[in-house]
């Protein structure tokens, strides 16, 4: 695997590689975890030769938000990506990303409004504005992204049908189930946040989460099954749930009565750690 930190060099490796074969992207912000892992090995099944990018960007995190704490771990992650066969890990520095005078800024409407966008300002515009530019720095046949964080993977797939992107086309924008843990909970590198004490009482979300979900199969209205939620979430030390929500999956539309493509959302806090889910509520996954 060869570690590359300037643009220039990217390029050079990425032109050699292609002659290989296809070319898969997986961008990440590092601290990698078992769900990054299982996104490389989508990529290298897929694809001749897989760049996994490590960059932890700056114009995703709001003024208020862990830029700074954020888990750092090159020497560890690149271990990990080694044992893995990836071809390339470009860590660019923030400097190579976006050099003085950097002016450009895109911004998704509609699927980036609501859920981790309304408590976010600004935030899916530096997840699209950096992914956009990772798809130029590379120019992947696919990429591969988590679907824990399922309205990333909308607002980037709206950026890749209405930029008409090539490198790659919307329909290689490829979304890999949620890795979770035995107790349930979604692997995150923010779980690292956590004390021992929360990391126990974090498995009461996806556990809500699924018994609301039952609650919404048997019948049960919306409004009920969620504020049932809102309250064993409570229970288990979560404060505030920032949201709780079923939206069509695909749109992010609110819906009112669930259907086949509905997902249940959720976004709380326990202690400063921020823990965000989805589950698939109908019978679309
Ligand atoms: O999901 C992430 O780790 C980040 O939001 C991404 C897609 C790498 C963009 O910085």
């Amino acid at each position: 695997m060869r570690i590359i930190t300037r643009l220039a060099d990217l390029r050079e490796e990425t032109v050699r590689l292609r002659h290989h074969g296809t070319l898969a992207l997986v961008p990440t912000m590092g601290a990698l975890h078992e769900g990054h892992l299982t996104l490389v090995r989508e990529a290298r099944a897929a694809a001749a030769s897989v760049v996994v990018s490590i960059f932890v960007n700056p114009r995703q995190f709001g003024p208020n938000e862990d830029l700074d704490a954020y888990p750092r771990q090159l020497e560890r992650d690149a271990q990990a990506l080694q044992g893995e066969g990836v071809t390339v890990l470009w860590a660019p520095e923030p400097g190579e990303v976006y050099p003085p005078g950097y002016a450009t800024n895109i911004s998704v409407a509609g699927v980036s409004s609501g859920l981790c966008g309304g408590d976010r300002p600004g935030h899916f515009d530096g997840v699209a504005t950096v992914v956009c530019k990772l798809f130029n720095q590379v120019r992947p046949d696919m990429a591969f992204f988590g679907e824990k964080d399922w309205q990333q993977l909308a607002v980037i797939r709206r950026m890749a049908r209405d930029l008409d992107l090539t490198f790659p086309p919307v329909e290689a924008i490829h979304g890999v189930a949620i890795v979770r843990e035995a107790d349930g909970l979604a692997m995150s590198s923010r779980n690292a946040y956590l004390s021992p004490v929360q990391r126990t009482a974090a498995a009461a979300l996806p556990r809500a989460m699924r018994e609301a979900i039952s609650a919404l199969q048997s019948g049960s209205p919306a409004a009920e099954a969620l504020a049932g939620m809102r309250s064993r979430l409570a229970a288990a030390g979560f404060d505030p749930v920032d949201y709780a929500e079923l939206r069509d999956g695909e749109s992010l539309q609110e819906v009112e009565r669930p259907g086949p493509a509905t997902r249940l959302f959720v976004a709380a806090r326990i202690g400063t750690t921020r823990l965000i889910d989805n589950m698939a509520v109908g019978a679309r996954q």
